[in-house]
């Protein structure tokens, strides 16, 4: 079946379609109602998770920012801090993990030689070394001390879209996981996280199925000959623009820079124009009012901003010239 496009243009849409299975296998059976998750696979007991003093998190591209949207996570919800390298860096660099530290390497495909290289570096220093990856007897699986696996199925698109969000998601079950062994999250905190993940595939297939999607379609539409993008964001909004912006290099050639929006006043703001497109991730959160001024100072420059918003609020709209819900 995942040979065949099912009716769909391309792999990367249909693939993109298939998100909410992808997230909902990647959680089944690992996360309970109370907030408990099982991940035996991790091959670290209870009692070893919990002392797990700092995590590395090593991975090439979509995988990588996978990692930073993970790392927001992990540290948010078990205070334990994170450190994530694309690896082909961190391989070269001098390995300050060790035994008692955890290093994930997220490669979808488990075959990506820069991130294969970073994990058996981490090894060879002591750490406990996890492949979190999509295909199973992969080289990741046999070079790491346990596994994570995201359940995506087999992704055919170039352009790596389901497998992302599964990876994001696993994360976030050992985010849970952690936070409860750490006793950083409540008993009620960690039920209700784990009843907002459970939420999730209906809240994707929702949205593939409505108006909204179809909007996206109209405002790439229009924006299309635009000759550069910049994406800002800030939060966790960031990996979210990193990984956007990738996307639209890759499926568009068009260039595009992604900045933490606090960034933009030291430098990226010069290759604004009147009418260069800006996308912000401008979603409800501890962050909006700053975003928001951010908006302000690209529009001042002229340039058009398509937000990404959460439904329902309608303050954006005064701001946004497009608004993607
Ligand atoms: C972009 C994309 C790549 C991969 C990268 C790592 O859409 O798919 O950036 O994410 O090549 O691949 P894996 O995850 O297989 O190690």
């Amino acid at each position: 079946d995942a040979a065949e496009k099912a009716g769909f243009e391309t792999f990367m849409l249909k693939e993109i379609h298939e998100q909410p299975t992808a997230i909902h296998d990647t959680m089944a059976d690992r996360l309970h109602e109370d907030g408990s998750v099982d991940m035996a696979e991790l091959a670290l007991d209870d009692a070893a998770l919990a002392r797990i003093g700092k995590i590395q998190i090593v991975a090439c591209g979509t995988s990588y920012h996978a990692g930073l949207v993970g790392r927001h996570l992990i540290e948010e919800w078990s205070g334990v801090p994170v450190h994530v390298e694309v690896a082909s860096e961190y391989r070269y660099r001098t390995c300050l993990a060790g035994p008692g530290d955890l290093v994930i390497g997220i490669t979808q495909s488990g075959e990506t030689a820069d991130t294969l290289a970073a994990m058996r570096v981490a090894r060879q220093r002591g750490a406990h070394v996890v492949a979190l990856t999509n295909i199973m007897g992969s080289q990741a699986t046999r070079d790491a001390d346990g596994v994570m696996y995201t359940r995506a199925g087999l992704e055919i698109g170039v352009a790596a879209t389901k497998t992302h969000v599964a990876q994001v998601v696993a994360l976030a079950l050992l985010s849970l996981k952690l936070g409860r062994l750490k006793w950083h999250l409540t008993p009620e905190g960690a039920r209700e996280l784990a009843s907002e993940i459970a939420a999730l595939p209906g809240i994707v297939s929702t949205y593939l199925d409505s108006d909204a999607a179809n909007d996206v379609a109209d405002v790439a539409r229009s924006y299309s000959r635009r000759p550069f993008f910049l994406y800002l964001g800030r939060h966790v909004g960031v990996p979210v623009c990193f990984e956007g912006a990738l996307k639209l290099k890759e499926i568009s050639y068009i260039p595009t820079e992604a900045y933490p929006a606090g960034e933009m006043k030291h430098g990226p703001i010069a290759l604004l124009d009147e009418g260069s497109p800006v996308v912000c991730v401008a979603t409800d959160s501890h962050v909006f009012d700053k975003v928001v001024s951010n908006i302000q100072e690209v529009k001042a420059r002229g340039a058009q901003v398509i937000a990404v918003a959460t439904e329902g609020n309608s303050e954006i709209e005064e701001h946004a010239d497009a608004v993607l819900w």
